[in-house]
């Protein structure tokens, strides 16, 4: 994800701001830049696409002159990856100079209104908007007067919705840096005689630990020995500063002892960032602009067949579940690397669909290629901007999980399984589903942010759980219908962390075979949330402890389980039945965390593995 940093103060700014967009590397980013403001009211601008070692490359560091700078490393949202689409982006009569993480929601209108004001732009990005409103407002008022920079970004900000953290210089004032928020993290570094603004405190740790950190629709305007905040309308009397004890390792992770414990825990703003942008007006469905072009093709599909690798392709049979249920299409799912070989017969009103986090997996490559091949439409889900199977498919949707560190797909399997729960429902829309059932989804996926947050709370339960179980060497996870794939997730979680034997099933299978494994020593996650059918699950849990199994049951706290005899049980918030999954998710994430904890394994980077597998 996008990273910013900002400097004004003693020191040559190039070197410290390059410093710390390294330090931001580790967030991902497919481009890098940087902006610097020399003392004769100059501006020098470097961008370039690729690493942050080759934009060091691109300039004299011992020529700058410069003692305050901005700098960004881009993670592509709007536009795709390119030196015209990467930050800082300079207004169109060159006074400012802005970088900036997050999304413009109403960047088309003030574009037009811009353009009818006689504004050129040389980007894609929501970003260059932002840099020219706060000019138009600065050329309105009384230029060159410090206070206008203030108030032209005050007024730039009213007026524009969406999500920002921004950093500003204007060559009128070489030694002010502006640095404003909302909903998008950013603080300030106080040294002396120096500030440092960032988006993540790694970049700010090496210099200082004293802080403050920007509340949302606030503005810190700030020169070398000065930091005032503000808010959009007035001046704020108090500063609150504070101090930050994480070695700058630490910072990178946060207060997180591992990515994938961090990644886990991002998941409310992962999930509210995968939906975002994809609810209809009326609150009644779901749209996909990436995907709106193929919408006749929609009505007339018999069939889609998914595709994907590991977590990916569990994300793909919780979206066999739930678009044959609401959307009444037939769903197939293959295994990538098994349907490029296979030949499968399709019928011509077949879609394909790739699921890939990072867009690179070779399994899943190669099977779109092969679809294309034969004629078929694909469409990809997909984490990462511009990755081949994102250039690859003919239309997409991205998942805006932000990057994924621990090699163990944590965050971005759940938005892949928010993004196949809302196509099933945008499916489900075009066909036969109703308005008030539309509805019903759109007010629990609206609330699903909140309930990710509850259920993240029970990490000390089962952090206490996995003390009692982690020198258990095999374990059984059994689900039914759409608490199956989870149950898939949950054994490939403690596999591949944890390396236990793990072995997910339909819990009614599981008496066709896999119940010779049960005894003493293989305890078995049960995860049921369907009232309807619990009595089965019932059924099939005495027959675990009958033959002394031991059992840890996640559900929902509407199910009558208290009198059942079980080792454990999870209690989980409950939502919409196509959203439930995701929740059912996190304890069996938590769990396989802990128990690899427990077991001293490398959490972060699981023996054997790769974060993505590029190979056949
Ligand atoms: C998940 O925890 C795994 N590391 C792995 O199964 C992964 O999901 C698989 O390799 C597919 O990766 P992709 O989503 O990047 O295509």
């Amino acid at each position: 994800m996008c990273g910013i940093i900002g400097y004004t103060g003693f020191r040559p700014a190039a070197p410290l701001i390059l410093d710390g967009l390294q330090r931001l590397e580790y967030r991902g980013y497919d481009s890098a830049g940087i902006g610097l403001l020399d003392p004769s009211r100059e501006f020098e601008l470097h961008r370039s696409v690729g690493r942050v070692t080759s934009l060091r490359e691109s300039f004299d560091l011992e020529k700058s002159t410069s003692h305050t700078g901005i700098g960004h490393t881009r993670w592509a949202t709007h536009g795709k990856v390119s030196t015209e689409n990467a930050h800082p982006h300079k207004s169109h009569y060159g006074h400012f100079l802005l970088v900036h993480n997050g999304v413009v929601e109403n960047f088309k209108k003030i574009k037009n209104f811009l353009l009818e004001h006689g504004y050129s732009f040389y980007s894609e990005t929501d970003t260059e908007v932002l840099v020219n409103l706060i000019e138009f407002h600065y050329r309105q008022g009384q230029v060159a007067e410090l206070a206008n920079f203030l108030q032209a970004t005050q007024k730039a900000l009213q007026d524009i919705q969406g999500t920002y953290g921004i950093a500003v210089l204007c060559r009128d004032f070489p030694d002010r840096l502006l640095a404003a928020k909302n909903s998008s993290p950013l603080l300030i570094g106080i040294g002396e005689q120096e500030y440092i603004v960032a988006s993540d405190a790694a970049a700010i740790v090496p210099y200082t630990s004293r802080v403050v950190y920007l509340q949302d629709r606030e503005i810190a305007f700030i020169s070398h020995d000065e930091l005032d905040i503000y808010t959009l309308q007035t001046k704020k009397t108090s500063i609150t500063t504070h101090l930050i004890d994480w070695s700058p390792e630490e910072a990178q992770r946060g207060r997180y002892e591992h990515y994938m414990l961090k990644e886990i825990h991002e998941q409310p703003q992962v999930i509210a960032n995968t939906m975002r942008g994809h609810i209809s007006d009326d609150l009644s469905t779901t749209h996909f602009g990436g995907i709106a072009a193929l919408l006749t093709q929609f009505h007339r599909l018999d069939r889609i067949v998914f595709c994907a690798c590991g977590s990916a392709w569990h994300a793909c049979l919780e979206a066999e579940y739930l678009i044959e249920h609401y959307a009444r299409i037939p769903v197939e799912v293959e295994y990538a690397s098994e349907f490029r070989y296979r030949n499968a017969p399709l019928s011509k009103n077949t879609l394909i669909a790739v699921v890939s986090q990072s867009g690179e997996t070779l399994d899943t490559l190669e099977a779109l290629l092969e679809a294309r091949r034969k004629g078929y439409s694909v469409i990809g889900i997909t984490n990462v901007v511009g990755s081949s199977i994102a250039r690859e498919t003919d239309a997409g949707v991205y998942q805006h999980a932000g990057p994924e560190i621990g090699v163990a797909s944590t965050k971005a399997f759940t938005s892949q399984l928010c993004i196949t729960a809302m196509l099933a429902i945008y499916l489900g829309r075009l066909r036969q589903m109703d308005y008030t059932d539309g509805t019903a989804f759109i007010q629990a996926l609206q609330e699903l942010p909140k309930k990710i947050e509850e259920t993240l709370l029970l990490e000390a339960q089962i952090s206490e759980i996995a003390q009692r179980y982690h020198h258990y060497e095999q374990f059984l996870f059994l689900g039914r219908q759409t608490m199956y794939p989870i149950a898939l997730e949950a054994a490939l979680k403690l596999k591949e962390i944890a390396y236990i034997q793990a072995q997910g099933y339909p819990i009614a299978e599981m008496k066709h075979g896999p119940i010779a494994l049960v005894s003493e020593h293989c305890p078995s996650f049960v995860l049921e949330t369907q009232a309807a059918i619990f009595p089965k699950t019932l059924s099939n849990i005495q027959e675990i402890r009958a033959r002394h199994g031991k059992v840890i049951l996640v559900t929902t706290s509407d199910i009558p389980s208290e009198d059942m005899e079980v080792e454990e049980r999870i209690t989980i918030p409950r939502t919409h039945h196509a959203l439930q999954p995701i929740l059912a998710t996190i304890p069996v994430q938590f769990f396989a965390y802990h128990m690899a904890l427990l077991r001293h394994c490398d959490v972060d980077k699981p023996r054997n593995l790769a974060k993505s597998v590029t190979v056949e």
